[in-house]
């Protein structure tokens, strides 16, 4: 970048207190920001010709006619020399267009135990003793031995009275409460630390649910105790004379104490053999006793999703089909399930979160479902086209286990589950990033044929990417992914402004930054998503959803960085690419107003303008929202056109995601340091003059007397004003 001296009459301006001072410089007729520290009242200041947008006095009459070129060629009225930005916002009705109901929503795939040891409520890791693997013995863990060798022996082997899951935990107990070999106080056992401790919260109750067998009589103290198993939070003791046959046995702990890394613990000071087998223990206070953990529950919920996509992902190819999620696998009784290695983030699964879990979730969330299904291709594997047919009729039966009638083979399975009334399951797709894996198009026209047949109002998603071109197979929907870098991000808004305007729609399930610009969750990583998003809503005439991914991170276990929510056994923090969703929430149904934003660092800055309806308060919100990518402070003039500047409120609020730094990230120590920051706007109204803080997102809301989208043609006369 050249640099020259010129002299400039600079005016430090008064709300740069988040970043390094800036001043406002006027030139001959040219007006610029300086961050130069000589550049203080009128001085001689060192500035690129960049930054001063040409400030030499005899290159006046170019920069005049530039700049007059600029804005007739917007057609603007504001002055642009007044402001670093103008956006103008055309209310009219005939410049607005509704956006979907289902725009903005969540992705959950089982990945970093975003499920287990997560969503779902299980305390319990390994319940059923088979993510050892079908070998005996088989490793436990993370169930450990309480004792030593000459106190007990555990081992496993395939006692199970479960057919899909055999094994069993044996536990010979050699010590006794009288004789030579006598117990320690309290018994010899084992115990289970949960997914990385168990959260046991003073007051509540806990469902504990095992499987128990001995040939002689029992005496088994089940508690909850800290993690050393010193003190305890809760116990209860299973008596019994006759379980020679496995029996069930149930016992609510209701907890005395509190402690985030608790653990459970089965113990016995009696001589003999017992096996245990399928030990579950659930808060009684999931989220409306579905299994799902309330404060996870409720940081989805509080972004009211449009919809969710499940179970995966990746999680739903598999690196081989064999350790791939099969719904058929994931329904039933729990303690029915086998469960699963997902081979592609390296963990077992007891799939307590199943096919029926996902779609009650979607349910209790209000989100439209949207299933995808393994469709017979996995990393490294892919079936032959003419041996596809199971993998169809598996989807079919996945569809009809949704949606069936109650009375139909699948439907019955539902209904046996507690929910008669079929689920609201509009929208598959056909796999997962596997248009060019070998016979994709082949396999998936298979699929597509049979579930248009049995299901036409089914919404069918290709995995091929039709945003360059038209898809040489029929679909509704196709999938869009993207992670890249912050700019390359940010400057994909306008992707789908060059996208066809016919053919299926854009269906973006996975998008964000990722590598060094994203860290473990940036300002700037949400930033440039903001940005990407603004350029979705703008072109929502063919893009129908977008969520962002991965969903979840439990930090114990982190399979990928980043996530938009990150938890551990008690507590959990939003990223702020979780709060930046926060922005777009109001969006899904809303109405989108053409607005040109016109500004001389246009490349860092975008923007978009809605009208929605506040469901609290039932009132309708003209809500505009800016992204500032760039480090300099933004004058911004928003013009608001076409509407009788009465039926707008004249205060409003204002609400900033920003921080001092641009990468700055939230934590357990300080999860709010990147959160939104709502303000009293005061200067609302038809013209506002607002600042854009440096990287930050902005968002406008002013209050409206009538809703601008039910007005008829006679009411909006500032129509034809314009
Ligand atoms: O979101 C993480 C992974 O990224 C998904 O499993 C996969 O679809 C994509 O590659």
């Amino acid at each position: 970048m050249p640099w020259q001296e010129v002299v400039v009459d600079c005016r430090p301006l008064g709300f740069s207190a988040t970043a390094a001072p800036r001043y406002s410089c006027r030139l001959c007729n040219s007006h610029f920001h300086s961050s130069s520290p000589a550049c203080t009242k009128a001085t001689k200041a060192r500035v690129s010709i960049k930054e001063a947008m040409g400030t030499r006095c005899d290159r006046n009459s170019l920069i005049l006619g530039l700049l007059i070129g600029f804005c007739v060629l917007f057609q603007c009225s504001a002055n642009l020399w007044d402001t670093n930005a103008l956006l103008v916002v055309n209310a009219s009705k005939s410049s607005t267009r509704k956006m979907p109901e289902s725009l903005f929503g969540v992705f959950f795939e089982e990945i970093n135990h975003a499920g287990a040891g997560g969503l779902w409520a299980e305390l319990v890791s390994n319940r059923g003793f088979e993510s050892g693997g079908q070998h005996s013995p088989s490793i436990i863990d993370p169930w450990s031995i309480i004792g030593d060798d000459s106190m007990l022996k555990v081992t496993t082997d395939f006692s199970s009275c479960f057919k899909q899951n055999p094994m069993a935990l044996k536990m010979e107990v050699l010590c006794d409460n009288h004789g030579t070999n006598i117990c320690p106080v309290g018994g010899v056992g084992i115990y289970n630390p949960g997914h990385w401790g168990m959260n046991i919260e003073e007051g509540k109750t806990y469902n504990l649910v095992l499987y128990i067998r001995s040939l002689e009589s029992i005496n088994v103290t089940v508690s909850l105790t800290d993690s050393i198993g010193v003190q305890t939070l809760a116990t209860a003791n299973i008596i019994e004379s006759d379980v020679s046959d496995w029996t069930k046995m149930e016992a609510k702990l209701k907890a005395k104490g509190s402690n985030v890394n608790s653990r459970l613990q089965l113990k016995t000071d009696k001589k003999g053999v017992i096996w245990f087998d399928q030990v579950s223990l659930m808060p009684t206070d999931t989220y409306k006793g579905h299994g799902f953990r309330n404060d996870l529950f409720k940081m989805v919920a509080d972004m009211k999703p449009g919809f969710i996509r499940f179970p995966g992902g990746c999680f739903v190819e598999g690196e081989y089909l064999r350790n791939a999620f099969r719904w058929k696998e994931t329904v039933g009784p729990w303690e029915e399930r086998p469960g699963h290695f997902g081979d592609v983030w390296m963990y077992w699964t007891e799939d307590g979160l199943g096919h029926y879990e996902f779609l009650q979730l979607a349910e209790d969330l209000g989100a439209a479902p949207v299933w995808v299904f393994n469709n017979g291709i996995s990393h490294k594997e892919s079936v032959d086209p003419s041996n596809i047919m199971p993998f169809v009729q598996e989807a079919l039966d996945g569809i009809e286990f949704a949606r069936g009638d109650p009375n139909s083979t699948w439907g019955s399975v539902r209904a046996k589950m507690g929910h008669p009334e079929p689920f609201d399951l509009k929208y598959v797709a056909i796999g997962n990033e596997d248009c060019w894996l070998k016979n994709y198009r082949a396999n998936y026209l298979q699929f597509y044929a049979a579930i248009q047949k049995a299901y036409p109002d089914i919404k069918m998603i290709s995995n091929c990417d039709g945003s360059n071109g038209q898809l040489d197979h029929p679909a509704d929907m196709y999938d869009f992914h993207i992670y890249a870098n912050a700019s390359t991000v940010f400057s994909m808004a306008n992707t789908f402004d060059r996208t066809s305007r016919v053919g299926p729609k854009a269906f973006v399930s996975e998008y964000a930054v990722t590598g060094n610009d994203a860290g473990s969750g940036s300002l700037l990583g949400a930033l440039a998503e903001a940005g990407f998003l603004l350029g979705v809503e703008k072109n929502s005439d063919v893009v129908e959803m977008a969520s962002y991914a991965p969903l979840f991170v439990n930090t114990n276990d982190r399979r990928w960085m980043p996530d938009a929510i990150v938890f551990d056994s008690s507590q959990s923090y939003g990223t702020p690419s979780y709060w930046m969703q926060h922005f777009f929430k109001e969006s899904n149904g809303a109405t989108l107003l053409k607005s040109t934003l016109q500004a001389n660092s246009s490349s860092s800055l975008e923007a978009s303008a809605i009208v929605y309806r506040d469901t609290e308060d039932n009132k309708n919100y003209l809500r505009v929202k800016v992204v500032n990518f760039g480090s300099n402070t933004v004058n911004l003039k928003i013009m608001i056109n076409g509407l009788d500047p009465n039926l707008l409120d004249t205060s409003g609020s204002k609400t900033v995601l920003s921080s001092t730094n641009v990468r700055d990230e939230n934590s357990f120590a300080n999860p709010e340091k990147v959160t939104p920051v709502k303000s009293l706007l005061e200067t609302a109204g038809k013209n506002m003059d607002v600042i854009l803080l440096p990287h930050s997102l902005t968002c406008f809301d002013v209050k409206m007397k009538s809703d601008i989208t039910q007005m008829t043609a006679d009411d909006t006369a500032y129509v034809s004003s314009m």
